[in-house]
């Protein structure tokens, strides 16, 4: 095992000095640093190494480099293939980040059960009773399926070589401890030793690792975020835990794109996949419902339809109005709060205003620039949209509605689902079959075409 040497990181920006002090000088937090290890083989080279991805340091001609090396491996799990980019890649190593009782350990559990061959599934926190009471309800009483109830690294290593698994899961590794780095059990020094000893490993034998790690909805110390630069790929799991979707993002991917979103549903029998996500998100929609707009985004490959609702209320002079943002950026409906008044003439100013996407899903692109201002404007108004309508497109500052990716698809989504009609920007360049086109060049015009009151 290559030498660790201590040094002192900033559990806020993950920056790392020689020495303490008591401001981070990376990011200007205050007392933030705690005691850290880091070792030499955190380079890529010596990652790609491991990977067997081209030997470190020796120049090779570009076309003799086999692509096929370090492919990823289905797991057979669809909406974890897609966040991933097709699956695991052999001696990667991964974590899956997430509140407690978010499923976690379930979703392993069921990758587990699916993996072809051996799988190791430690379980540092819970007993090897609960793990196999939960299989059973999961159907994941699988020949092939080793469980370690341990917290030893040492043990855990050992378990490695005698089973010799094609997948290993560490559920948690804030839960595991190596009595050679000292400090206290889920300290940032024995989460961050322990990771950086299992990527040796899961390098050294070519097999993938996952790693289990909870975060608090504050972020959570010795959680995730120090361990973000000793992993390949670090998932967050997501969802409201009385709601049972629950959403999973790449946050950090080196063998992919980190832009996809994968969804699941937590029933009775563990997690499912939410493939038809707009169906879900639309399911509860109330037609008629003044402040209720339809808006057709992309999450990275995928066209999810999904409803944004506005409602403003007048207040008295003198109080400050509130503005609540849920699921659409809070800066954005500033902005285009300012944009309906200058340009539309239509001033919320004495109205609180709340806007919120239905679901749990977060609005980041400005492609639902439109549907807001219009859900805004049918909440002020107290006019309906038509229940069949809807609506995409980036709005600028000077009103004008400026193009958006992906169209066609979009449309082609919310055709899918039985929407008849749809406003979109002026150079939307796609014909799709079975829904009706206006396109618009201002804010104004999708006023007029919403038939929505214009000032
Ligand atoms: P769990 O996987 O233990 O969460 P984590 O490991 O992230 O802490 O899941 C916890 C919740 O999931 C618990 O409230 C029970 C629920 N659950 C189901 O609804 N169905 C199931 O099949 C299973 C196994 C759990
Ligand atoms: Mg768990």
């Amino acid at each position: 095992m290559a030498k660790l040497r201590l040094i002192h990181r900033c559990t806020e920006c993950a920056a790392s000095f020689p020495k303490w002090s008591g401001k981070c000088l990376s990011c200007g937090a205050w007392n933030s640093l705690v005691e850290d290890v880091e070792g030499p083989e955190e380079t890529s080279a010596t990652l790609a190494a491991g990977l067997a991805l081209v030997p470190a340091g020796v120049a090779t001609e570009i076309s003799r480099i086999d692509a096929s090396v370090g492919r990823p491996d289905p797991t057979g799990i669809g909406e974890l293939d897609r966040v991933l980019g097709g699956g695991i890649v052999p001696g990667s190593v991964t974590l899956l980040g997430g509140e407690p009782g978010i499923g976690k350990s379930t979703l392993l559990l069921q990758l587990l059960a699916n993996w072809p061959g051996k799988s190791l599934y430690v379980t540092a926190e819970e007993s090897a009773q609960q793990v196999r009471s939960r299989a059973d309800r999961l159907g994941a009483l699988k020949d092939g399926l080793w469980l370690l109830p341990e917290m030893s690294l040492a043990h855990i290593v050992k378990a490695i070589d005698d089973i010799s698994p094609g997948l290993v899961v560490i559920d948690s590794i804030q839960t595991v401890v190596d009595p050679d780095l000292g400090s206290a059990p889920g300290s940032v020094v024995q989460v961050r030793g322990c990771a950086h000893r299992l990527v040796q490993e899961a390098k050294r034998r070519g097999i993938p690792v996952v790693l289990v790690g909870h975060v608090t909805k504050e972020g959570g110390l010795a959680g995730p975020r120090v361990l973000e630069h000793v992993v390949d790929t670090v998932l967050a799991f997501e969802g409201e835990r009385h709601h049972a979707l629950r959403m999973m993002r790449a946050v950090k991917h080196r063998f992919g794109p980190t832009n996809e979103l994968g969804l699941f549903e937590m029933t009775e029998a563990g997690l499912v996949g939410v493939p038809d996500a707009s169906q879900l998100f639309l399911a509860d929609r109330r037609t008629g419902a003044p402040g209720s707009v339809v808006v057709p985004t992309i999450e990275g490959q995928r066209p999810l339809l999904v409803e944004l609702q506005a409602l403003t209320n007048q207040i008295s002079s003198g109080v400050p109005a509130r503005r609540s943002a849920q699921g659409v950026d809070q800066g954005r409906l500033s902005m285009l709060l300012a944009v309906l008044e200058r340009r539309a003439r239509i001033s919320l100013a004495s109205h609180e205003v709340y806007a919120s996407v239905v679901g749990g899903v977060k609005l980041t692109e400005p492609g639902a620039d439109l549907g807001l201002c219009l859900a805004l404007v049918s909440a002020a108004t107290d006019t309906p949209l038509a229940p069949d309508l809807v609506v995409v497109g980036e709005v600028g500052l000077a009103g004008e509605v400026r193009q958006v990716g992906h169209t066609g698809r979009r449309l082609a989504e919310a055709a899918r689902l039985g929407f008849a009609r749809a406003i979109v920007p002026m150079s939307a360049p796609e014909k799709v079959q079975g829904i009706s086109v206006h396109r618009v060049g201002s804010l104004n015009e999708a006023l007029t075409v919403a038939q929505l009151p214009t000032a």
